[in-house]
């Protein structure tokens, strides 16, 4: 029976069964963390071969390079012709960086407010600048902007990706200088942006001429199923035919590919971005480390390879997914308690418990030794104005551990609701 459908006796009754259930497992005094997105042991297991993949007597790029030595400022050819591939544009407009993809994000918003971007006028000297963040949306990248003091506005999440008609409505403010975007299995709720979303965002006509999609595609080949696969159309390419191409700025990484710790990120922009940033670069590093960029291009000669290798990734983390998905659907669905999608790929599930019930669910978790991301982490500011979405982060715990996980997750969700229909 639907907890909505309950007598106030009936709810009584629950909570009571509830709390008992909720007691045993802080008995157990658990020990558990669906927090962050994180490879499991066993996913880093699988690209263990990168760390000895270049040897003394083999450390020459495809041009001939010492991959050793200082230079190559854009990354060796395998690696920018690599990433073309995932990216979907042509090698001369990528740029290899070191570990994180994060990294040069945090560095182009720090140049626009430093510097500016391509000849305007630092942010900094512009007065309040505003920033477009889709929401529920990647936490860390709402608190790159919140860091320089740039404004976060929430723009909603639909199914197709940001609310467009909000998009397009919010960039006829010159002080608004740029939305952040993960076009494919968004971070948290694995949603793919439509190819009419893609469309709408490449030909928009910001009033600030320094206004840059910042396009993450943390995610472009982390598919769960072989048949079930989200595919996205390329913004670069789609924002060429508007002669907007200057706006995008592309990212990925290889961090959920091969390791977070030691992996290689990139960029892809239009020729005259790539020129700037390339230019900016070279103040800034006399080269990236070539080596590890090297190790990657003798693991993954094309995109096929990296395909292949992700759906060793995809074996071992769909278990993880249907462990938690079984669990939200046996426990919480015939309550009638909260929503959830069953995402194609990427790494979360996002939980969208009855309104005002996240941030209690949360601290019942906590309280029993169960970390998850905080509540409304995923919105601007933390606020979340639903208090209604958890992120779920299947991956890194081992299975046992993350069905006990799921288990309290399910009495906490139901904990929070029954007391709240209580108190109503
Ligand atoms: C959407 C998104 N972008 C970027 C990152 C981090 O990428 P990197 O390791 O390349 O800095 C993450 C990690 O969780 C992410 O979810």
């Amino acid at each position: 029976m639907k907890y909505t459908e309950m007598s106030k006796q009936q709810l009584k009754e629950e909570l009571q069964l509830l709390t008992k259930k909720y007691q045993e497992f802080k008995d157990m005094q658990l020990k558990l963390d669906m927090s962050r997105g994180k490879p499991s042991a066993s996913q880093l297991a699988i690209s263990d071969a990168i760390l000895t993949s270049v040897t003394a007597d083999n450390t020459k790029t495809a041009d001939g390079t010492e991959a050793r030595n200082y230079g190559g400022v854009d990354g060796i050819p395998e690696m920018k012709s690599l990433f073309g591939e995932i990216f979907g544009v042509d090698s001369k407009n990528v740029i290899i960086c070191d570990n994180s993809s994060l990294h040069i994000m945090f560095d182009i918003i720090a140049q626009a407010m430093s510097t500016g971007l391509a000849g305007e006028t630092p942010w900094v000297m512009q007065g309040k600048v505003k920033f477009l963040c889709p929401s529920p949306g990647y936490d860390r990248h709402f608190a790159v902007t919140e860091y320089f003091g740039i404004e976060n506005i929430m723009v909603p999440m639909t199914e197709n990706g940001p609310d467009m008609d909000m998009v397009e409505e919010l960039v006829k403010d010159p002080s608004v200088k740029g939305i952040w975007c993960v076009p494919k299995y968004s971070n948290p709720d694995g949603v793919s942006y439509s190819d009419e979303t893609v469309r709408r965002m490449a030909a928009l006509k910001p009033a600030a001429k320094d206004f840059r999609v910042m396009w993450d595609n943390a995610y472009a080949v982390h598919h769960l199923y072989d048949d079930r696969r989200d595919e996205v159309l390329c913004l670069y390419q789609e924002s060429k035919k508007f002669d907007n191409q200057d706006m995008v700025l592309m990212f990925a990484s290889t961090s959920k590919i091969t390791h977070p710790g030691s992996g290689v990120s990139a960029l892809a922009a239009s020729d005259r971005n790539i020129a700037l940033i390339k230019k900016r670069l070279s103040f800034q590093t006399i080269g990236p480390d070539k080596v590890n960029q090297l190790r990657h291009a003798r693991m993954f000669k094309n995109l096929a390879d990296i395909d292949e290798h992700m759906k060793k990734h995809a074996e071992i983390i769909r278990p993880k997914f249907k462990i938690v998905l079984d669990a939200l659907e046996s426990e919480l669905a015939p309550l009638g308690i909260g929503r959830w999608k069953h995402p194609n790929g990427g790494y979360f599930i996002s939980y969208y418990a009855p309104k005002g019930c996240a941030k209690r669910t949360e601290a019942l978790c906590k309280e029993a030794g169960l970390v998850l991301t905080p509540a409304g982490a995923a919105y601007p500011y933390g606020n979340d104005p639903m208090d209604s979405n958890i992120r779920i982060a299947p991956t890194f715990p081992p299975n046992d551990e993350l069905q006990i996980a799921i288990n309290l997750f399910c009495v906490a969700a139901r904990l929070a609701y029954a007391e709240k229909l209580l108190a109503e």
